[in-house]
């Protein structure tokens, strides 16, 4: 681990923000640290956390503590599991084997988002641990199916179904950064925002020595080959899954399935 993440310079998750607000670029920074409009359910996300506070069991003895829990018949060293965080290769090169890997070390699962750049079988090896897979429609049935399989030949012990993108967030802060117009490839759109890029010579060697913009490693299209890396928006939206996929997708996996997203107790809600 670098010396920039370790104790004393990086104590908590805050010294972790910190710290990526310096190395990364605007654009993905707010990427990562932002939430839709004006950010009000990112922030009774995090007040509803804040607002949890643990009752001691005092003059107890404990020799040692054991936080060891079961889920869907995993044992993990602690109640964590990572969530599916798509694009991480424009946060760290390899950036999903990155992160496996250190929750492998720890004992925890990590879930692989369909929208990665890393191969799910190498993210797979990379983590040693038990591993999930996130699925989203993107690219049609043919191309989940064939993620399903490969999931399942790779050893992930569960599928994550995400439902809840039909719409996808007004990231006001991702209009403002000009994170469409850095995706376009086009160098006049790119040029009022370019800078944020090239203050971070850091981030941006790393990057390119990574391979530049990432394609979708896991979403491979008949004929064509990966996914290019696009407007996820759009994709996402034109890829709702409805209650009748869960037919086909219970067919073809056999494992556990966790739905992620569930905002409401049914259709009519
Ligand atoms: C940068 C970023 C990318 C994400 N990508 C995905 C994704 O690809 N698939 C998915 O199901 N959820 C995705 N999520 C949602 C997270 O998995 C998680 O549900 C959400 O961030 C709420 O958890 P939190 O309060 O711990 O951030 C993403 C979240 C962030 C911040």
């Amino acid at each position: 681990m670098p010396r920039s993440v370790q104790s004393p310079r990086v104590i908590n998750i805050e010294d972790l923000r910190r710290a990526a607000k310096r190395r990364l670029p605007r654009v993905v920074f707010d990427y990562i640290d932002g939430g839709a409009e004006a950010e009000l359910t990112l922030r009774a996300n995090r007040q509803a956390f804040e607002a949890v506070t643990f009752r001691p069991r005092c003059a107890v003895a404990t020799s040692a503590c054991n936080l060891r829990t079961t889920v869907l018949g995993t044992s993990l060293s602690m109640p964590l599991i990572l969530a599916p965080v798509g694009s991480c290769r424009l946060m760290y090169p390899r950036g999903e084997e990155a992160a496996a890997r250190a929750a492998g070390r720890a004992g925890i699962i990590y879930t692989l988002s369909t929208l990665s750049g890393c191969r799910l079988e190498d993210v797979a090896a990379a983590s040693g641990a038990p591993v999930w897979y996130q699925l989203y429609l993107v690219g049609g049935r043919s191309c989940a199916l064939a993620a399903i399989e490969r999931a399942r030949a790779a050893g992930f012990s569960a599928l994550v179904v995400t439902i809840d993108t039909a719409v996808a967030g007004l990231r006001e802060r991702d209009i403002r950064n000009g994170a469409k117009e850095l995706l376009s490839g086009r160098f006049g759109a790119m040029l009022p925002f370019v800078n944020q890029l090239l203050t971070k010579p850091r981030w941006l060697a790393a990057f390119l020595a990574d391979g530049g913009l990432m394609k979708f490693a896991n979403v491979i299209i008949p004929g064509k080959g990966p996914m290019l890396y696009a407007d996820v928006t759009t994709a996402l939206e034109q890829a709702v899954v409805s209650w009748q996929d869960l037919n086909w997708i219970r067919d073809a996996w056999r494992g556990p399935i966790i739905i992620k997203g569930v905002h409401t107790g049914g259709p009519k809600c």
